[in-house]
């Protein structure tokens, strides 16, 4: 749809000149995440400075029926941000403040602009702790990972996004803006419409404001990578640690080709993986009192010993242990910048993990695909990256999305689900009949028309094109 010079006179009114932006490269600069190479430019860019323009914006937007899409860090990995509809492209960059530390609440009141690190940094600076990390943390916005719900390493221990949100400040796809609750750590009061927004993905309305739980900093850690023989070892590691009474602060697994990107594509990580190491665990525990961490990786390790690993390295430096969060952080980053790939996000109850990897590589075999897997074991949430390789243009467009959907059967049929962090955004949405049935997707319709119906908030999201 392309847009009106009165549209976009008009939004210049609200936000002033300087900030609407008409011109192709600022439109492609905007029109993409970090999903695939998948680029939609908006129509026009618009970087509003607080919550009354976007109002002023909204309300604009309806009378001119052109749909609106929040654009954070522009880092997701279900296409949540990209502009299907051309129409606006409306950056939450200038919301970029932190608002208030209350210490005394241990709260944190920030604009969705801010830089999930930048958020991190500043609470730590008064002895806080904001624990969501994803490995996008250097540039994604919190804003973003309210809409995606984003999780992250530590969420294993901590919990994701939504564990931290308290009360959101929202405008409305009406041009209403709204306070979702209450500055509260219970609230038995009405819905929760806070949590209705978390991982909404921009579809209900642009959070303008975030009142987000703090924990006070955590002292220290230790962290060790443990290589494993064989890759379904790892797996069944996993909850037999658990099971121990250890609650590591993360628990990543990496199969032997994700270290291997990592190691061929990032610069400065000298970690040696001997050819015979089919997989690691990266874990961690953490806490302000050593002895007692000492005491919890002694019980992993007494755990380990009943499967099949070489030696464990413990990381003595702080900048060892960078090196190692390295390697596994920038893993999704390696396979996007040397393939061709499609990204899954498969959760499922943390036991069935070996099952489901197991089932993953049958799958990739029956279609002929080749498949990196890595992620956030502890949460049995398992990314799955499929690479094109040699496979024929033709196969990769028809096979793809069959071994997906077979994937994402097995997923549910685990009882998991298809994303555990990434949202479902537009690439996933049409898979989402296997997590849902007709009823179930049509109270989400339904929400979705009570809060935008004219479906201009986000549209093409979420829901299959049906609805
Ligand atoms: C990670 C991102 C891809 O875990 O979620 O690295
Ligand atoms: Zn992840």
């Amino acid at each position: 749809m392309s847009i009106s010079i009165e549209l976009i006179q008009k939004l210049a009114s609200i936000v002033g000149d300087k900030y609407v932006f008409t011109d192709l490269e600022t439109r492609i600069q905007y029109g993409h995440d970090e999903t695939e190479d998948l680029s939609f430019p908006p129509g026009v860019v618009v970087k509003p400075a607080n919550a009354r323009e976007i109002a002023a914006i909204m309300k604009l937007a309806n009378q001119f029926y052109t749909s609106v899409v929040p654009i954070g860090g522009q880092t997701g990995l279900s296409g949540g941000a990209l502009c299907v509809l051309e129409g606006i492209g409306l950056s939450t960059e200038r919301l970029n403040s932190i608002l208030e530390i209350d210490e005394k609440n241990l709260q944190v009141i920030t604009e969705p602009g801010v830089i999930t690190q930048v958020l991190r940094e500043a609470v730590a600076q008064k002895g806080l702790f904001y624990p969501v990390d994803p490995s996008s943390m250097g540039s994604c916005f919190i804003g973003g990972n309210l809409a995606e719900n984003s999780g992250g390493a530590r969420a294993v221990k901590y919990g994701v996004t939504k564990d931290y949100v308290l009360n959101l400040e929202v405008v409305l796809p009406n041009g209403e803006i709204i306070w979702t609750g209450a500055n509260t750590l219970k609230n038995a009061t009405g819905y929760n419409l806070t949590q209705l927004f978390v991982g909404s993905e921009g579809t209900l309305g642009i959070i303008t404001k975030a009142v987000l739980k703090l924990l006070p900093k955590v002292e220290h850690n230790i962290l060790m990578l443990v290589p494993f023989y064989e890759a379904g070892q790892a797996c069944e590691a996993v909850s037999a640690i658990f099971k121990s009474g250890v609650t590591p602060s993360a628990l990543e697994f990496m199969e032997r080709d994700a270290i291997d990107w990592s190691l061929k594509y990032v610069e400065g990580i000298n970690i040696v993986v001997k050819p015979e190491h089919q997989a690691h665990l990266l874990i961690e525990v953490d806490g302000n009192y050593p002895e007692i961490l000492m005491l919890e990786a002694e019980k992993i390790m007494h755990t380990l010993e009943n499967f099949s690993i070489d030696e464990i390295l413990f990381a003595d430096t702080e900048e060892q242990k960078n090196t190692l969060w390295k390697m596994r952080r920038s893993v999704a980053e390696a396979v996007k910048a040397h393939s061709i790939y499609k990204e899954e996000d498969t959760v499922v109850p943390r036991y069935e993990l070996p099952v489901l990897l197991a089932g993953i590589k049958e799958i990739g075999k029956q279609y002929g695909f080749k498949t990196v897997c890595y992620g956030h074991a502890g949460d049995g949430n398992l990314h799955v990256n499929i690479i094109k390789g040699e496979m024929s243009v033709s196969d990769w467009n028809l096979k793809i999305p069959q071994g997906i959907r077979a994937i994402f059967n097995l997923t549910v049929g685990l009882k998991g689900t298809l994303s555990g962090e990434h949202g479902i955004g537009l690439v996933q949405k049409d898979y989402m009949d296997i997590a849902f049935n007709k009823m179930q997707l049509e109270i989400m319709e339904q929400i979705k028309y009570i809060f935008d119906p004219n479906n201009i908030m986000n549209p093409r999201k979420i829901l299959p094109d049906i609805y």
